[in-house]
């Protein structure tokens, strides 16, 4: 590994946080970046029996010796970050640049109070798309402003620069998904407040496309959606129950939607990404014989037809499959093939 960024490619909830903690620990990242909009993303992470939900940390932190950083690009709630400071306890190795923009108790008031935003867009409710509004009126406040930071405020964009080019290993986190983009969802309103593929979460870290090695591009085995838009072979909630894929949302709890795997939305995502490589995960909730497995011979011939099949539609290889929900359960062909 070198640097890598990790996308998701639906919309959001795809398993980012698990593919980018299977990864800061099975190549030891160095330094972990977090890009994308802010608190309204919820990335999970088990790793040692534990459950972490992260709204603002880099799910890079299971490496204990990895520094991380959150992007000027990202919105930080002071009061959500400095809560997972404590319970992650990565006080010490956390930093965030003095340009995060930050969010109010106004902001939430303005997007839980707004019937466009909760009640048409169906936003998670967190106050980033006002502050956004704000940050694009020049008003917002922003993290160097704000005295008890100080301690966490860095250069982030120098930082990750300086490691990058000293050969370091470097994890740069994205949030949401491809198509939750402000730019390139076909449903806009039913979007979030910015672009969230791969150039963007560079962007907000700081970071030249010219920098970069891989491109992750996260698709989970079928699709989810929570809010509002159109969603293609929509499951009713009793079919989506009856083949397991019943899920509630890690920030706000609602009832995910659910669908079937959408290849021609896989296609437009690894376009739009530039992706060189796909993480699939959730694989074992499609085939629940393949649980836990770690080697590619333990999985089924149905799994391994499914993952052919995305691999010839879709035109990048499948180097991680997600086996599940523990940071390790993964197939990584990286280094064996299929
Ligand atoms: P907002 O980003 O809170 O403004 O919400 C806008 C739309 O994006 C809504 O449909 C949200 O459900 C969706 N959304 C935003 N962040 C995430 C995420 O991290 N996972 C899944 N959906 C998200
Ligand atoms: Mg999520």
């Amino acid at each position: 590994m070198s640097v890598y960024v990790v996308v998701g490619g639906f919309y959001g909830d795809e398993g980012k946080g698990k593919v980018l903690s299977y990864l800061a620990l099975k190549d030891n990242a160095d330094l972990g970046v977090r890009g994308g909009v802010g608190p309204n993303a919820g990335h999970t992470v088990i790793h040692n029996g534990r459950e972490y939900k992260l709204r603002q940390i880099p799910s890079a932190f299971v490496n204990e010796r990895a520094l991380l950083l959150i992007g000027p690009g990202v919105l930080v709630n002071p009061e959500v970050f400095l809560s997972e400071v404590s319970s992650t306890g990565v006080e010490g190795r956390v930093f965030l640049d003095g340009h995060c923009g930050i969010i109010e108790p106004k902001h939430v008031e303005a997007d839980r109070g707004s019937e466009h935003l909760r009640g048409r867009v169906g936003t998670t409710g967190t106050g980033t798309g006002p502050a956004n509004a704000d940050r694009a009126l020049r008003r917002l406040k922003l993290a160097r402003d704000i005295p008890y930071l100080t301690k966490f405020v860095e250069d982030v964009p120098f930082l990750v620069n300086e490691a990058i080019d000293s050969g370091k290993r470097v994890l740069i986190e994205g949030t949401q998904g491809t198509f939750l983009s402000l730019w390139h969802t076909d449903h806009y309103p039913y979007c979030t407040s910015k672009d969230t593929t791969a150039s963007a979460i560079c962007s907000d870290v700081g970071v030249g496309p010219k920098k970069v090695d891989e491109i992750v591009v996260v698709f989970k085995s079928y699709v989810t959606r929570v809010g509002g838009g159109p969603l293609e072979g929509e499951y009713s909630v009793e079919e989506a129950k009856r083949r397991g894929l019943y899920e509630v949302a890690t920030v706000t709890g609602r009832v995910r939607r659910a669908a079937p795997f959408n290849f021609k939305l896989a296609r437009r995502a690894v376009m739009l990404n530039s992706a060189t490589q796909i993480a699939l995960t959730k694989l074992d909730i499609l085939f629940p014989e393949i649980r836990g497995v770690t080697k590619s011979d333990a999985l089924t011939g149905e799994a391994r037809d499914f993952i052919e099949k995305v691999e010839d539609e879709v035109g990048v290889p499948v180097t991680l499959i997600s086996t599940g929900p523990d940071s390790l359960h993964m197939i990584d062909l990286r280094e064996e093939k299929l």
